[in-house]
């Protein structure tokens, strides 16, 4: 992409609204626009980060076995008066009424219909387990919509739903979405920790939310800082056998958002060196409800005893664009973002250092053709801006690894190849700014 026909709104002034870094950064940087309170536009920037993020959820879980379906954003009504939370959910939840008089909502998740379309299908224990998600907009009528796309009123969800014959298959399913999200955030550069916590509007007894810590974070999060260096799993890990070790490594460590803080247990098991009492960002929630919504909704399939039973669920919520904010809380400085690789709108950006020049014109083309023809994704600055403007653009808006092309440099035949991660640069001929990029 060429920067002089990119739309890449960058702000100069710091914009007053905006209370914490990653929602002052992504104003900045040109990556949303507010269109109302708690609502945004994801302009191309924001949105390619967006898109990076949704593709990593969505691998994780096909992975670990989930299936990907899209359910729409507009509910029935009477579909949440046969579970009781219609009337349950109150003013959070935005109620559409259509031309012929019909109750409608926006909705702001989405085990009602799931089940619905479970109970339409499925009869039999043999066709379990089952594990349904989709990445779908999601709508809360929050009382303070604040912080940019960390709390929101429309945001993007992934939400999966386990479906299961009795407690120790759902258990089973649990598992596997708490090692998928184990390896969600730690594939976007994140370390996100598994907390126990309430189960709110849900219900259910079982939850565990992942928490990245931030001082900017809403949660009150306690924890023994052992959980911090625990191994993640790696991409050879076997959902279909037994995850339990790895479930067990993570949870005997204490670490609990303050709702279900135990003060007495954290004080007999955490040395005090250890102690964190500290906030963080909740990026993801994971739900065993049991037959909360089966029963109410009559999803019942035959055991391998003929009889009807209620299928045990459980449903598992990543925030995806709250994510966007939680990874710039996590990466920056006094500069911009510094993205995770695997997150980065671009992978390398290019900076044409005396645009109008033939020779860093003809090289910094030849780079672009070359990076573009290999599959690098390449944003060139081609812009007549100073050569200060395009470093503060490119910091800024957080490119991983930046290729500085100025006439000095091609006299000696070499570019500078500079990491945003830790501002290291080195001198390189084009040809190995080249190699380092696509090896
Ligand atoms: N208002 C919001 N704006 C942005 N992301 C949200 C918002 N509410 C929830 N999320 C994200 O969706 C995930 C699943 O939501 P859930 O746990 O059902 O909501 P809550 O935490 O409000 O009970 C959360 O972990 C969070 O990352
Ligand atoms: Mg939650």
């Amino acid at each position: 992409m060429r920067l002089s026909r990119f739309f890449l709104p960058i702000l100069k002034e710091t914009p007053k609204e905006a209370e914490i870094v990653s929602h002052r950064l992504m104003l900045r940087a040109g990556m949303l626009r507010q269109e109302a309170a708690g609502i945004y536009a994801w302009l191309p920037l924001g949105l390619r980060v967006l898109k990076k993020i949704e593709q990593i959820v969505r691998e994780e879980q096909n992975r670990a076995g989930a299936i990907e379906c899209l359910m729409p954003t507009l509910q029935l009504a009477d579909l949440w008066r046969e579970s009781g939370r219609y009337d349950a959910y109150g003013p959070e939840m935005l109620r559409i009424t259509d031309r012929h008089k019909r109750e409608l909502l926006y909705g702001p998740t989405n085990e009602e219909m799931i089940t619905e379309i479970f109970r339409s299908y499925v009869r039999s224990y043999k066709n379990l387990p089952l594990n349904l998600y989709h990445i779908q907009w999601k709508f809360r009528d929050e009382q303070r919509p604040r912080f940019g796309v960390m709390r929101g009123r429309e945001f993007l969800m992934k939400d999966a739903y386990s479906f299961d014959i009795d407690e120790a298959a759902a258990r089973k399913s649990y598992n596997r979405m708490f090692v998928a999200y184990l390896r969600t955030f730690a594939r976007m550069g994140l370390k996100a920790i598994p907390m126990r916590a309430e189960t709110g509007p849900i219900g259910g007894d079982l939850s565990h939310e992942f928490i990245v810590l931030a001082d900017t974070g809403e949660s009150g999060v306690f924890c023994d800082s052992d959980v911090l260096n625990l191994p993640v799993p790696g991409d050879d890990v076997d959902y279909d056998g037994d995850l339990t070790a790895i479930i067990k490594q993570w949870t005997s460590v204490y670490a609990a958002t303050e709702d279900v803080h135990d003060a007495e247990r954290f004080e007999r098991e955490v040395p005090a060196e250890k102690k964190l009492n500290t906030r963080g960002i909740e990026v993801g929630q994971i739900f065993y409800f049991g037959t909360k919504y089966s029963d109410k909704m009559k999803a019942l399939v035959a055991g391998p005893d003929g009889v009807d039973a209620p299928i045990h669920g459980g449903s598992y919520g990543v925030g995806v664009s709250r994510l966007v904010g939680a990874i710039i809380e996590a990466c920056h400085d006094e500069n911009g973002i510094k993205w995770p690789e695997a997150v980065a709108p671009f992978r390398a950006a290019i900076l044409n250092l005396k645009q109008g020049a033939a020779d860093t014109d003809a090289a910094c083309e030849a780079l672009y053709k070359e990076l573009s023809a290999k599959g690098v994704d390449v944003l060139y600055d081609d812009t007549d801006q100073r050569a200060g403007g395009k470093f503060a653009t490119a910091d800024l808006i957080g490119i991983p690894w930046q290729i500085l092309v100025g006439p000095k440099g091609l006299a000696d035949g070499t570019v500078e190849l500079k990491r945003r991660a830790d501002g290291s640069r080195e001198n390189v001929t084009p040809a190995e700014a080249v190699a380092r990029l696509t090896t």
